[in-house]
Order: C-alpha cells, then sequence, then structure tokens
C-alpha cells in the first residue's frame, strides 16, 4: 500500500453544462481502479461555475482554489454556456479558466488524434481517409492573442466602435512548446510539423525562426516541417495520415483541434493535457479535459458522450505511471465502441451517458 505521500492528489472539477456529468462518470471509474486495482490517487470534488457563484460570489470558490493548488493533477470538465450571463464579467474573469491556465503557467497543451476503426460508420470522413492515422496537437496555451496586451472595445470619435486584441510570441514560449514537441515526436514517429503564417504575421515570422534554430541545436535528428495554417485546415481533413507531431500557437490550436477531432469521429472523443514546467522536483502540474466545452444544447439531457474525459483520465494515469489501469480502459471502451450496441447520440446511438459509461465499466 502506498502512503499518502507518494499518493496523487487528483482535483475532480465537473463545472458546468455536461461538464459534471462526463465528469461524474470517469470518477465512477477511477474510483473502481482506486478501490479495487490499488491505484495510489487520492480524489477531491469540487465545484466551478454558476452554482458555486449564487452561494459564495465566486465561480472558483476558495476550496476549490485550494484544491486545485494542491493537486498534482485536475481532472476539468468543462465551462460556459448561458448561464455565464448569470455571472457578472468581472466575477467570470476572476477565476476563469483562461486565468487558470495562466497560474499553473499550462503552457503545453497536448491533444492526441486517434481514428478508431469502429467509429467509421459514424465518422464524417471516409474510412480510407481515417485509416491509420494518430497525431498529436500540441497547442501553446498560455500566450498569443487570448492574452496579449492591450485588449478592449473602445469607442472611436467617429462612433464606431473598435474591437482589439494583440497576438504576442517571445522567444521563451515559442522554445519551451516547440521543446515539449521534439521531445514527445522521439518516443513517437519522429516527425514535427510546425503551424504558422509565416507569410503574413510576424508572430508567425519569430515562431518558424526560433522553432528552426531549437531543431538544429538539440534536435536535429527529428524531421522538421513547416506548414501554413490555412493549408493544415485543408491537410488534416484531406490526409491526416501524414501527421505525427503537430505545434502551433494558441488560436490556430484552438481552430484546428476542433477540426482534427472529426478525425475520431465526433468533438466527444477527444482528450487533452495541459502541463506546466516541471518543478525542482521533477513533476509538473497537469489539468486533464476534454477538448469540447459545456455543449449547452444537450446539457441535463445525459445524452453527452463521456468519452473524451476519460480519455484524458487514461492520459492522467499514463502520466502517473498507472499503465496498466490505462490500457484496460482503452480496452473496455474499444470493447463497447466496437460492439455498437451502446452507443451515445454524437455516435449514432440512443444511449444515455450513464448507460454507456456502464457498459465500459461492466467490460472491466
Ligand atoms: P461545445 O464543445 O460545447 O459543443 C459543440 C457541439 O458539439 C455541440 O453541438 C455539442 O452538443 C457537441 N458536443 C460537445 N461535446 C460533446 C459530448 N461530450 N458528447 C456529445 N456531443 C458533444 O462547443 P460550443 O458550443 O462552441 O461552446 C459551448 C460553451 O462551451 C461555450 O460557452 C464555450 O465558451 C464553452 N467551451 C468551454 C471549454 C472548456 O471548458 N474548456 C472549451 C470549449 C468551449
Ligand atoms: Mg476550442
Amino acid at each position: 500500500m502506498s502512503n499518502s505521500s507518494n499518493m496523487v492528489k487528483v482535483a475532480v472539477v465537473g463545472g458546468e453544462g455536461i461538464g459534471p456529468e462526463v465528469t461524474a462518470q470517469s470518477r465512477r471509474v477511477l474510483d473502481w481502479f482506486v478501490a479495487r486495482r490499488g491505484v495510489p490517487a487520492v480524489m477531491r470534488d469540487a465545484q466551478y461555475g454558476l452554482i458555486p457563484y449564487l452561494a459564495t460570489g465566486k465561480v472558483l470558490p476558495d476550496e476549490t482554489a485550494e484544491a486545485m493548488d494542491e493537486a498534482d493533477a485536475i481532472l476539468w470538465g468543462a465551462t460556459g454556456g448561458p448561464e455565464t450571463k448569470e455571472v457578472p464579467p468581472a466575477a467570470r474573469k476572476a477565476g476563469s479558466l483562461l486565468s487558470l491556465r495562466r497560474k499553473y503557467d499550462l503552457y503545453a497543451n497536448l491533444r492526441p488524434i486517434v481514428a478508431n476503426p469502429a467509429l467509421a460508420d459514424s465518422a464524417p470522413l471516409k474510412p480510407e481517409v481515417l485509416d491509420g492515422v494518430d497525431f498529436v496537437i500540441i497547442r501553446e496555451l498560455t500566450s498569443g492573442i487570448y492574452f496579449g496586451e492591450p485588449r478592449g472595445i473602445v469607442t472611436l470619435p467617429d462612433g464606431q466602435r473598435r474591437g482589439f486584441n494583440t497576438e504576442q510570441y517571445n522567444t521563451n514560449q515559442i522554445r519551451r512548446v516547440a521543446r515539449a514537441a521534439f521531445e514527445l515526436a522521439r518516443t513517437r514517429k519522429n516527425k514535427v510539423c510546425s503551424v504558422d503564417k509565416a507569410n503574413v504575421l510576424e508572430t508567425s515570422v519569430l515562431w518558424r525562426e526560433e522553432v528552426i534554430a531549437l531543431h538544429k541545436e538539440e534536435f536535429s535528428d527529428v524531421e522538421l516541417t513547416h506548414l501554413y495554417v490555412d493549408n493544415v485546415a485543408m491537410q488534416i481533413v484531406r490526409e491526416p495520415r501524414q501527421f505525427d507531431v503537430m505545434v502551433m500557437g494558441n488560436i490556430f490550436g484552438d481552430i484546428l483541434s476542433d477540426c482534427a477531432a472529426m478525425a475520431s469521429g465526433s468533438l466527444g472523443m477527444l482528450p487533452s493535457a495541459s502541463l506546466g514546467p516541471i518543478d525542482r522536483f521533477g513533476r509538473r502540474k497537469a489539468l486533464y479535459e476534454p477538448v469540447h466545452g459545456s455543449a449547452p444544447d444537450i446539457a441535463g439531457k445525459h445524452l453527452a458522450n463521456p468519452t473524451a474525459l476519460l480519455l484524458s483520465a487514461v492520459l492522467m494515469l499514463r502520466h502517473i505511471d498507472e499503465g496498466a489501469a490505462a490500457d484496460r480502459i482503452m480496452q473496455s471502451l474499444g470493447a463497447v465502441l466496437t460492439a455498437k450496441t451502446v452507443r451515445t447520440r454524437d455516435l449514432g446511438g440512443t444511449a444515455s451517458t450513464l448507460e454507456f459509461a456502464d457498459a465500459v465499466c461492466r467490460q472491466m
């Protein structure tokens, strides 16, 4: 038995919309491994969003902030939706997901995209396009246009309004995320595609120069290519098999990963891991969350596919060296998807979130 010091502390934050629904199902699966297979994790549930705001005046109440601060890993559901309007912008901003990514410096957002042959019938792309697709998008998560200053909306002298944001990257921000991409590539097919818009944007010119310089200095064994972001949008649906590891700035990664979700069949299938810097004890803070959002159109109806969050939990298990548990979940999930008898609506079925998760649990 592990003692409490080598227990992995996990904060489980369901959030809003379908977040709590999909999180509860993944929590059930994780609890099973903790109870039956000795996975050394201590889980702590914490609230986020409108509900704690109404009770405490904060979307991120102190208890949740504390649970996240002390956690090695955070399992995050989703935030957003129509409820957002009930929280004043300042309160929303104070505990926003963006501010949390910044606070923990979660700069490398990994989004693995694997086409599951069992889903070929419900995927929007042709089976021959999807065959063998297995790549990872690494999105820079704590800089770029989502954080750049100045930003705002102002009224001009002639009465028109102007909205503006600032896209910016500096050497260190580019290099550390590029390093994450090169290191990951070495454990895979050894290929990195860096995505930019260097024909138009100065931030992209710098991005490309820094990626090339780092490659030359430390990673010349890795195959490096560069593509413009608009071309990549096309290539992801034309021939997604060509990619191994892709690295890009914040906004490009946000947009292209939703596009890439179609290669895995549904947005409900895409997990992500956001990693911070390695500290002096060799550990790094990590937040695991689905790529999808709060899906207000299906929230509360128990129609959500919990796979994206479950796969995020699988990424977490791999990072804490619980590969056997991760493999077991993948097998169970694969068996359920292959059987096709229980599927959520996004995969062309009629099963509820609970029925789908039950089927996965029964396979374990
Ligand atoms: P979304 O990802 O919530 O939904 C897009 C579409 O995919 C919807 O039709 C939804 O029903 C479907 N979908 C998403 N996840 C699904 C699942 N697990 N199972 C089945 N179907 C699923 O994106 P949308 O509509 O652009 O944004 C809704 C809200 O979520 C917004 O307020 C947005 O800001 C927020 N959001 C939050 C994120 C986060 O918490 N990290 C990430 C993305 C969006
Ligand atoms: Mg997005």
